[in-house]
């Protein structure tokens, strides 16, 4: 049974490979897709494999248009994710580093990070290294009151290397995130929610219900205008970007979809509106 909680998603027969996936459990219910990560002996590090799946469900789930939120946390009681397998490169020399790092970067953290669905982390636990740089790359973060997180990477003689180093730092300033980073220390939910690295902290119990919450909220919404505002507000991170002008860019498009004039008749209509994201 995957969920310990008091929260029910249905397993819905779709386009996406379910089965194909070792280190993953996957659900779908109405729209918003379950992805947990599923190695609670190894309290959910990411090894190759799994990082691997992980890209492969995400360009599943940015093609099929039953799915419109995401929610990613980790099985068990312990962890979301506590850091990369450190078995897998604990004997690399310097390439390998270079290629791990940028491989990683590559088809899981950017990836995720521009993703044109919503991707919420639920933080049930650990939130160490490569988990932390995970939750980090999704759009939003809740987390439970048992959560800890931290990038503790120093203390094994290295740095993060999944993007922690420039996205710590954006959502929480850079004397936090030096300090975070070269204390190799661990903060709980309380702070994390003072740091403005997550969103919410709720109790362990309400933790999927409080994510489906807020994806209950966004489901209401255009998902091509949601597309929009993920590319828009990225482009503020990217060096070789105009933000500003990427905004002008993106909101003139949504004059031209199918959803604006749906969004824009129901509000005249005194109706809801029925988007079909195109
Ligand atoms: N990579 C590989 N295996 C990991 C891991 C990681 N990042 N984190 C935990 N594990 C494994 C442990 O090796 C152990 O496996 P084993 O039972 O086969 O020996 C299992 O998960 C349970 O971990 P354990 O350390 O026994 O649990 P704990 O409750 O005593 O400690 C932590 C929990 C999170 C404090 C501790 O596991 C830890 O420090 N992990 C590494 C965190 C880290 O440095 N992450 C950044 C990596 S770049």
């Amino acid at each position: 049974m995957l969920l310990r909680i008091n929260y029910t998603f249905v397993c819905y027969q779709n386009p996406i490979q379910y089965m194909n996936y070792k280190n993953l459990l996957i659900q779908l219910n109405e729209g918003v897709l379950l992805v947990t990560i599923n190695r609670p002996d190894k309290l959910n590090a990411l090894n190759k494999e799994t990082i691997s799946e992980l890209s492969e469900i995400l360009g599943e789930a940015e093609l099929n248009d039953d799915v419109r939120v995401i929610i990613l946390t980790g099985s068990g009681e312990k962890a979301f994710v506590a850091g990369a397998d450190i078995s897998e490169f604990a004997h690399f020399k310097v390439e390998e580093g270079k290629r791990l790092s940028a491989e990683g970067h590559r088809i899981l953290f950017n990836k995720l990070e521009s993703l044109k669905k919503p991707v919420i982390a639920a933080i049930n636990g650990y939130a160490l290294g490569g988990g932390l740089e995970l939750a980090m790359s999704a759009h939003m973060r809740v987390a439970s009151d048992n959560a800890r997180l931290g990038l503790p990477e120093v203390s094994l003689g290295v740095i993060p290397g999944y993007g922690g180093t420039q996205r710590l730092a954006q959502l929480i300033g850079r004397g936090r995130a030096f300090e975070l980073i070269m204390t190799a220390g661990m903060i709980d939910g309380q702070t994390a929610k003072e740091y403005g690295l997550i969103n919410h902290i709720v109790p362990a119990g309400q933790l999927l219900e409080k994510c489906n919450e807020i994806a209950q909220k966004i489901l209401r919404n255009s998902p091509t205008a949601i597309a929009a505002a993920i590319r828009a507000v990225n482009a503020n991170y990217q060096n070789d970007a105009n933000g500003l002008q990427i905004e002008i860019n993106e909101f003139g498009n949504c004059f031209g979809t199918a959803d604006f004039i749906e969004g824009t008749t129901a509000f005249i209509e005194k109706r809801k509106p029925k988007f079909l994201g195109k």
